[in-house]
């Protein structure tokens, strides 16, 4: 038996592929550990979206080393690799600056890991970044039932991987690839196999979620809208999730699945990034800050309690003070539930990369503070309103303090409760009694359900 850490970085799809390739291991005798000290394969599957996540593997393989010298002195060997979006950006790179690591690998070949690690356990360093003809979907490989009722309940699906967007500050369409939809049969086969080994909530991932199409069993292409229908009627799926959202692909089918479906939960991340229309045409956005405030109206049509959710970029090349003013507008038009923002980080290869009027970075940190002052206020607010509210929680784990245990509500916001620890796995309902900017506190409100039909 050898021992796995993995540390993930990054977005939802990182930690995805994190149990894949943990599952890929386990037929060679590996087991995962939560310690990195007495690991003897150390994987590091990392993030490239911001300067700052690229730097963080670094400064991580940094300790790594005098780690994996100590265990050198022992006698005992510890493998370490990068795996991830920065080893399918700078792979050779990453082996030329650590000469710590034996092996470098992207996310397209999580696949062929017991392979990769067979080579650099005999002594080779071993790179493996280019994207093979073949089809990752084929080769996913699938997590044991005992591993999957280890995770608890809720559970992560891939069913869209890469981007065709090209957001011109972005570099995903560079490390994860063109847009590939996972065809419609895996992702039922897999949604059972989840279902049957406990998983009531399944959140449906990809970097561009909302673009999955596929084949349907009656001879028409089916969008995410018709998927979600076809997964709630899967055994046992009380809850549906999907992240992360184009505005662009929100069609018809899939608005009217919020009005529709009761398994799919009143939460959406639907990043818009600026409030500037000529900022978002830099961006590559193709819609206006009209079109999102249309959309948004849209579905709130559909599923009035909806919560919001986005991505904001502050300081992209040339924006004014005046273009960040319309983020900051928009946002008040919108009222997020939760949101993400960022300062413009310049990558590598992307267009905006290279642009001459990037904006001073002491100012890019004023909007910033701004606009998550903004931010938070309407976190707070939207949580605040949940007050004296009886909401449905999945519990999924105990609490901060002891006798309370800890889950989420439909608008994805964690929730305390004080009940006994064998509530955990089952939907209770809740009412709310108290919120914080971050968390909410509440009592139970009658008898659950085991949030299995
Ligand atoms: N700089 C800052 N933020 C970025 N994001 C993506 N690329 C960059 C970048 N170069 C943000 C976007 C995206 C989220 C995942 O990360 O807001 O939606
Ligand atoms: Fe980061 Fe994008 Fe890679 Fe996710 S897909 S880990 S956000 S670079």
């Amino acid at each position: 038996m050898k021992k796995l850490f993995v540390k993930t970085y990054g977005c939802q799809m990182n930690a995805y592929d994190s149990d894949r390739m943990a599952d890929a291991l386990a037929p060679a005798g590996f087991v995962t550990t939560a310690e990195m000290d007495d690991a003897d394969l150390v994987i590091l599957n990392t993030c490239h979206i911001r300067e700052k996540a690229a730097e963080k593997v670094y400064s991580e393989l940094g300790r790594i080393r005098g780690l994996k010298t100590e265990r050198g002195k022992a006698g005992e060997r510890m493998m370490v690799a990068v795996a991830g979006c920065v080893a399918q950006a700078e792979g050779a790179e990453i082996m030329r600056r650590a000469p710590v690591v034996d092996m470098v690998f992207g996310p397209q070949s999580y696949h062929r890991l017991p392979d990769i690690v067979a080579r650099a356990d005999n002594g080779a360093r071993v790179i493996e970044t280019e994207y093979p003809a073949e089809d990752k979907f084929e080769h996913l490989p699938e997590a044991a039932p005992d591993k999957i009722r280890e995770r608890g309940r809720t559970a992560f699906l891939t069913v869209q991987e890469g981007c065709d967007k090209f957001c011109t500050f972005c570099v995903v369409p560079y490390t994860r690839g063109a847009e590939v939809s996972r065809p419609l049969d895996q992702i039922v086969a897999e949604a059972e196999r989840l279902a049957g080994n406990g998983v009531c909530e399944i959140t449906l991932i990809g970097q561009n979620v909302n673009a999955w199409h596929g084949a349907g069993p009656d001879g028409r292409e089916w969008t995410l809208g018709r998927l979600l229908h076809r997964l709630a009627e899967v055994p046992g799926l009380a809850r549906l999730r999907y992240t992360t959202s184009h505005p662009r692909d929100m069609d018809d089918e899939l608005i009217a699945s919020h009005r529709d479906l009761g398994a799919l939960m009143p939460y959406l991340h639907l990043p818009v990034q600026a409030g500037s229309d000529r900022i978002l045409d830099a961006m590559n956005r193709h819609h206006t800050a009209a079109d999102y405030l249309r959309l948004v109206e849209r579905i709130r049509a559909a599923r009035p309690d909806i919560a919001l959710s986005g991505d904001f970029i502050v300081g992209f090349p040339g924006e004014t003070a005046a273009e960040f003013e319309a983020t900051m507008r928009l946002v008040e038009d919108v009222g997020y539930a939760q949101a993400y923002s960022f300062k413009y980080s310049a990558r590598p290869g992307t267009p905006a990369a290279d642009a001459a009027d990037q904006v001073a970075e002491a100012e890019k940190s004023d909007r910033l503070a701004r606009l998550q002052e903004l931010l938070t206020r309407q976190q707070r607010a939207f949580n605040t309103a949940c007050a004296g509210r009886v909401v449905d929680v999945l519990m999924e784990r105990e609490g901060r303090k002891s006798g309370q245990i800890a889950g989420r509500s439909p608008y994805l916001q964690a929730v305390q409760i004080e009940a006994p620890a064998d509530l955990i796995g089952t939907i209770v309902p809740v009412e709310i009694v108290s919120a914080g900017p971050n968390s909410l506190n509440g009592r139970l409100a009658g008898a659950g359900t085991g949030g299995h039909a």
